[in-house]
C-alpha cells in the first residue's frame, strides 16, 4: 500500500497511540493470547481494571492454565461474561500442551481463536505480517474505502491492502486506537484522523456501512427460585451450553406456588436474549435432583452467572431486613 500514508499513520502511533497498555509492554505471547480473548467482547477499561491482572496471577502460564480445574478458570473469569471464551481458553491450553503456537494458522486450530484473533496474537506477539479485522477496523475500512455493504470477504481483501507489512505490530496497535478513539461509530473525529487527507467516506461517514437489520432479542421471563432447606440453598451445576459450568439456582417457566416468598425483579441482557425474572424464596420442599445445597459462603466460593449474582443481592437484602 501507499508508504507516505503508513508513515502518517506510525507517526500518529508513536504520538497518540496507549502504548502503556500491560498486553504492548508485556512481549509474553500468552499475556498477550489472554489479553486478546478478554478484549473480544470486553471494554479496554474493564478488562484492564479487574481482570488482566488477577487471571494472569492465577494462571501465570498456559501450562498453569492446562494444569488448573475448569471451574477454577471460571471462577476468576467471573463477572466477564462470554464465558465459552473461559471454556476456550482451557481447552485451548490443554490441546496445546501448554505450549503457545508460533504461527497465526496453528493459533486458528485452538478453540476460540478466529482469524482475526489469530492475527492479532501473531502479530503482537511474532511480529508476523498479518493485518487484524476486529469490529473497529472494519468500520475504519468501510469508510477509507466507502463501502456501504458489509461483506466479510472483501474486507479481509481490502484489510491486506491497507496493511503495512512492514510494522505489523504497530499498524495493527494504531488500527485499534484509531477504532476506539476517533473513527467512532457515531461521532467520528475525522479531523484528527491520520487517513484523514485519503478517506474516500470522510464527506459521509454516518452513512458507511450501511445499517444493520434491526433483529428483536427474545425476552425470557422465568422464576428464579432459592430453595432453602436449614440455612442451605440449591444450586445445580449448569450443563447448557450457555453458561455451562456456572452455578445457578431453580429456573423454571412454570407458575409460582404457596409458600414462594417474592424478593424482587432482575433484568440481564445476554447477547441472543433478555432475561427478565420474578425472583422468590422457598422453604417448601421440591425435586432436587441435580442440585447441591450450599451456605451463603460457600456460595461465594461458587462461579455465578451474573443473574444468579443479582438473585442473591436480592436475598441478602431480604435476609437484612
Ligand atoms: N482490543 C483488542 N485488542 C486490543 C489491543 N491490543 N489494544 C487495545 N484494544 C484491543
Amino acid at each position: 500500500m501507499n508508504t507516505p500514508l503508513h508513515t502518517a499513520l506510525l507517526k500518529w502511533y508513536e504520538t497518540n497511540g496507549r502504548h502503556d497498555l500491560p498486553w504492548r509492554t508485556n512481549p509474553d505471547p500468552y499475556a498477550i493470547y489472554i489479553s486478546e480473548i478478554m478484549l473480544q467482547q470486553t471494554q479496554v477499561k474493564t478488562v484492564l481494571e479487574r481482570f488482566y491482572f488477577p487471571f494472569l496471577e492465577a494462571f501465570p502460564t498456559l501450562q498453569d492454565l492446562a494444569d488448573a480445574d475448569q471451574s477454577d478458570v471460571l471462577k476468576k473469569w467471573e463477572g466477564l461474561g462470554y464465558y465459552t471464551r473461559a471454556r476456550n481458553l482451557h481447552k485451548a491450553a490443554r490441546q496445546a500442551q501448554g505450549v503457545l503456537p508460533k504461527t497465526a494458522d496453528e493459533l486458528l486450530r485452538l478453540p476460540g481463536i478466529g482469524r482475526s484473533t489469530a492475527h492479532a496474537i501473531a502479530a503482537f506477539a511474532y511480529r508476523e505480517p498479518l493485518p487484524i479485522l476486529d469490529a473497529n477496523v472494519k468500520r475504519i475500512l468501510h469508510r477509507y474505502y466507502a463501502l456501504s455493504e458489509r461483506n466479510e470477504k472483501k474486507l479481509w481483501e481490502y484489510a491486506y491492502t491497507l496493511f503495512d507489512t512492514a510494522h505489523p505490530f504497530e499498524y495493527n496497535q494504531a488500527m485499534m486506537d484509531i477504532g476506539s478513539s476517533i473513527c467512532l461509530p457515531k461521532k467520528p473525529l475525522c479531523s484528527v484522523c491520520p487517513f484523514e487527507p485519503s478517506c474516500k467516506g470522510k464527506t459521509s461517514p454516518l452513512t458507511y456501512p450501511e445499517a444493520k437489520k434491526k433483529t428483536i432479542k427474545p425476552i425470557r421471563k422465568p422464576n428464579i427460585v432459592l430453595y432453602r432447606r436449614s440455612k442451605r440453598y440449591a444450586l445445580k451445576e449448569r450443563t447448557s451450553r450457555f453458561l455451562h459450568g456456572l452455578w445457578g439456582f431453580s429456573e423454571s417457566e412454570e407458575n409460582v406456588t404457596a409458600g414462594m416468598h417474592y424478593l424482587g425483579h432482575i433484568t440481564q441482557h445476554y447477547s441472543h436474549f433478555t432475561l427478565d425474572a420474578e425472583v422468590y424464596l422457598s422453604d417448601e420442599m421440591f425435586n432436587d435432583e441435580g442440585f447441591e445445597w450450599f451456605e451463603l459462603h460457600e456460595i461465594s466460593a461458587l462461579s455465578l452467572s451474573r443473574a444468579d449474582h443479582k438473585a442473591m443481592a436480592l436475598l441478602r437484602y431480604n435476609l437484612k431486613k
